[in-house]
């Protein structure tokens, strides 16, 4: 009697889950609830661990190859003559996707705060406008779109891409830092956003891209803030491409990985230091200006800008507990 096996035996060696070590290491991934009396083997069929398994298997299809289809099913967008606002256009990523769309022969808009880079840049790009732009700041985001709507009549294409990061210990971190740091990568986009929408409304067409990152899906250790404020962009840009459907209005979230440009020596925060065993080389700004070149011809919802980011996600979506044991192992915070 003692050997016989309990009811649901096979639940529990079938979902390994219940051995709280398994649990723990895994992130409780694979936790299920206990299956109600009477229910025998043939339920193992609906086996729900197996089931959210296979749907997030699924679901990550899309994730693994969210292009593989793209070409098929959205027509490509010409960016030529779209009139394309490109925040943060001064330096890094906007600078290598404002070359990239003028070869392209998009007419640009030029935003950041200092105006001289921003003008050197012009004059290699003719046609271009130069609207010096505090993306913090609501009235001048306005000021911005009504510009570029004065200028060329109309605003095709917004690109999100201004940002600051902000490093610390979570715990540590000051208040105007983090306010600095939402203003400009959650607040300013939001106020783009609310400037560009009615008028490409009116248009019966539009797009915006929001540069996010791939920390919003999946942060790391000392730039938690940082990761909340894209996380909150993406959900933000979720919403309203669900608000926009069938307006003619698409919205696309990017999200790169480590960039080669000197985002790092402008960041916020406490003393600056990250120490990580962790350090990708990453990409080329120009590699991540083709994946926004590509979003802004095939509009898909979320784009990386390399398989190693979009690996990285999907293994930190089934084993969220072992990859933050890793993360929290590899990257430790020193004091200046
Ligand atoms: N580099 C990376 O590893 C990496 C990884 C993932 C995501 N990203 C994202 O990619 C985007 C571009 O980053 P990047 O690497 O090109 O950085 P970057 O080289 O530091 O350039 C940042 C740009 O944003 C502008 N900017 C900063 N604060 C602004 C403000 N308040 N108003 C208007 N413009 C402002 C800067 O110009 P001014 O100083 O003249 O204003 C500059 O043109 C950011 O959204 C960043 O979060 C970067």
């Amino acid at each position: 009697m003692g050997l016989r096996p309990k009811p649901f035996f096979f639940f529990r060696v079938g979902g390994f889950a219940a051995n709280t070590k398994v649990k723990k290491f895994f992130g409780g991934g694979f936790a299920a609830p206990a299956p109600p009396p009477g229910v025998g083997l043939t339920s193992l069929a609906l086996f729900p661990t197996m089931r959210a398994y296979t749907c997030l298997l699924l679901s990550h299809c899309s994730l693994l190859f969210p292009n593989l289809l793209f070409p098929i099913f959205s027509p490509a967008m010409d960016p030529k003559n779209r009139v394309t606002i490109i925040t943060g256009a001064s330096a890094g990523i906007g600078a290598a996707t404002a070359r990239l769309f003028a070869e392209a022969e998009a007419r640009l808009v030029l935003a950041a705060r200092q105006r001289e880079p921003l003008e050197a840049l012009a004059a290699e790009l003719p046609g271009a406008l130069v609207v010096p732009t505090d993306v913090a700041d609501p009235e001048a985001c306005r000021q911005l779109v009504a510009r570029a709507k004065q200028s060329f009549g109309r605003v095709d294409l917004l690109i999100n891409n201004a940002g600051v990061g902000l490093a610390g210990p979570a715990a540590e971190l000051r208040t105007e830092d983090v306010q600095q740091a939402l203003a400009v990568d959650l607040f300013g986009p939001l106020w783009l956003m609310q400037a560009v929408v009615p008028l490409m409304r009116a248009q019966g067409l539009g797009q915006i891209i929001n540069v996010s990152s791939v920390l919003a899906a999946q942060p790391l250790p000392y730039l938690g803030a940082y990761a909340g404020a894209k996380a909150a962009l993406e959900r933000v840009s979720e919403a309203l491409r669900m608000e926009l459907r069938g307006t003619g209005v698409e919205v696309s979230v990017v999200r790169p990985g480590t960039t080669r440009t000197n985002f790092s020596a402008h960041r916020l925060g406490i003393g600056r230091e990250r120490r990580s065993r962790f350090a990708p080389a990453g990409v080329t700004p120009e590699t991540v200006a083709r994946t926004i070149l590509y979003v802004a011809r095939h509009e898909p919802r979320c784009a990386y800008v390399t398989r190693g980011d979009r690996l990285g996600v999907f293994l930190a979506t089934l084993f969220p507990g072992l990859l933050e044991r890793l993360l929290a192992r590899a990257i430790r915070w020193e004091q200046p």
